[in-house]
């Protein structure tokens, strides 16, 4: 990408409220464009999300379902990401909707559609210790004489049968949130009170032995907003136990499902960034690297107006990726999500005004939006890697 088009006039590209649309959002609607190419003229393009990235040696991804890779979203995803994962397919509570099944053709899709552009995937999860998370079956199954070991086989069998089928994923999220946001504690769970830490253990080892040279991940949300600091802590408690104990993990995931702040804009981040960024320094000394896994911004705390709730994302985005970024071990940025439309923030985390949430880079009708900008921006303001 990075191409440039022009046509419906000097001005660009007019959708049907008359709006200017990019070349990447015309593509994606599956307009026909002549191609002019013309750079350097005041209606440039803005290139693609993955070329302005691996200009720095970074990537740039988001989540998708086999809903999102069709038509026009699936072009746009295409067009902008050089990473991608699937937003539940891998997830072990879709993947074993009970005992006996292993449900694979909704991950078997997000996989080929990845695979048959060259895009490079991610695995999330292997398990997600959170009770909420964990499938019913699992916690109420009696697991006979000797619990522990049955669990064990079964989370090694699941990550064996994970690794055999997606040799080619990049990365995998071997644990999520295995941390207590409020306290720091292990999430009480029945895999916590069967092992303890040795479900962390045992199942990034797993992982490793079934695909060595895939890189492994902690992944959790412990944020730079405040009220973040037990779960901040709790998570490096995780990540210096597994270093003691030799397990097997190379990056901890910032989920990053960051908010919009209370306050005036400017200030609103006064404080953070140098709480942000000791927090990836000490995971840095811990021997782990960093990636942002899922980013979006929850907009609730935003006025309703959305030429000035798409300001604060925006403002938002560019104020943790600017702090984020700078830290050289992250290479990946991967977003919850291209457009609002498809965003899992509109039914978590419903406005009270009723308006839907405008978290992500781009509107419901596929229209680039400040936050796409800010992400640019901030890639373009970013060091470049090694
Ligand atoms: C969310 C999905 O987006 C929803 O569709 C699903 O119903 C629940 O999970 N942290 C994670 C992701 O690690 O897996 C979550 O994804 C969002 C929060």
């Amino acid at each position: 990408m990075g191409d440039v088009v022009r046509g419906g006039g000097s001005s660009g590209w007019l959708d049907a409220i008359g709006a200017p649309v990019s070349r990447r959002a015309a593509l994606a609607a599956g307009l026909a464009l002549a191609a002019t190419p013309a750079v350097g003229s005041a209606d440039d393009e803005p290139p693609a999300l993955r070329d302005l990235a691996a200009a720095k040696g970074l990537r740039f991804g988001n989540a998708v379902n086999p809903r999102t890779i069709v038509g026009a979203r699936g072009r746009l995803v295409t067009a902008e990401c050089n990473i991608l994962v699937a937003e539940n397919e891998f997830k072990f509570g879709t993947v074993r909707p009970d005992e006996r099944t292993f449900s694979l053709a909704p991950a078997d899709r997000v996989a080929r559609f990845a695979d048959g552009r060259g895009i490079p995937l991610r695995g999330h999860n292997l398990f997600w210790n959170q009770p909420d998370y964990v499938p019913a079956w699992l916690t109420e199954r009696n697991l006979g004489p000797r619990p522990r070991i049955a669990l064990e086989d079964l989370l090694v069998q699941h990550v064996r049968v994970m690794a055999r089928r997606y040799p080619r994923v990049v990365s995998w999220d071997v644990i999520n949130e295995t941390v207590v946001p409020e306290t720091g504690a292990m999430r009480d769970t029945v895999a916590t009170r069967l092992l303890g830490d040795r479900v962390l253990d045992l199942t990034f080892a797993a992982a490793r032995q079934a695909m060595p040279r895939a890189e492994l991940v902690y992944n959790d949300y412990m944020n730079w907003e405040p009220g973040n600091d037990p779960h901040r802590s709790g998570v490096l408690r995780v990540l210096e136990g597994m270093r003691k104990r030799g397990v097997p993990c190379d990056a901890l995931g910032l989920q990053s499902h960051l908010a919009v702040p209370d306050g005036p804009p400017g200030s609103a981040f006064g404080g953070r960034q140098s709480t942000w960024r000791r927090f990836l320094k000490e995971v840095n000394d811990l021997g782990y690297r960093l990636l942002v896994t899922e980013l979006d911004v929850d907009d609730r705390k935003a006025p309703s107006e959305t030429a000035r709730r798409d300001e604060m994302v925006a403002e938002t985005t560019r104020a943790y990726l600017d702090v984020t970024l700078d830290n050289p071990t992250v290479r990946d940025v991967l977003c919850w999500g291209l457009d609002d439309g498809v965003s899992w923030l509109q039914g978590f985390l419903p406005r009270p005004d009723g308006r839907p949430q405008r978290g992500c880079p781009y509107d419901a009708l596929l229209r680039p939006k400040p936050m796409r900008a800010a992400i640019a921006a901030a890639i373009r303001a970013a060091p470049a890697r090694a």
